[in-house]
């Protein structure tokens, strides 16, 4: 029965904030692990790695990106409608597949040429900054 309860609350308080601050920053860092800091996805490239009205062929991911226009960003699945080749590079506003000589533009997968029955589907990217991963 001694010490003023005024003060012992004033301690408890500070106490209960602390805990609060920790579990807001616990909270916020919740990467599933091994992202290297991209959030949503693995880190494919930088924007200045994919010329404006080109692109850029990701073989082990088995995605391209591309660039339409400057500051706009695509991404496609880079296994060819055709015959399931992985598309070799992009060329001349085409996305290309050297196995029978399709072509996909860069603006939408669509097909401008070759035995490609179908366009490239689009794979979804998360551009951040000058970093873009596979969303
Ligand atoms: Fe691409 Fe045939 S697999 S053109």
């Amino acid at each position: 029965m001694t010490g003023p309860p005024a003060r012992r609350r004033t301690v408890l308080a500070t106490g209960a904030m602390s805990a609060l601050l920790l579990g807001c920053s616990e909270y916020g860092d919740e990467n599933d692990g091994g992202g290297g800091g991209a959030p949503g996805g693995k880190e494919l490239t930088g924007t200045a790695d994919v010329p404006v009205g080109g692109g850029k062929v990701f073989k082990d991911e088995k995605v391209v990106v591309t660039q339409p226009e400057k500051g706009d960003f695509k991404a496609f699945s880079a296994v060819c409608t055709h015959a399931g080749c992985v598309v070799a590079r992009v060329s001349d506003g085409t996305i290309d597949c050297t196995c029978h000589g399709s072509r996909f533009r860069v603006a939408d997968g669509s097909v401008a040429g070759g035995p490609a029955p179908k366009p490239l589907p689009a794979r979804r990217i998360t551009v951040e900054g000058d970093s873009i991963s596979l969303a």
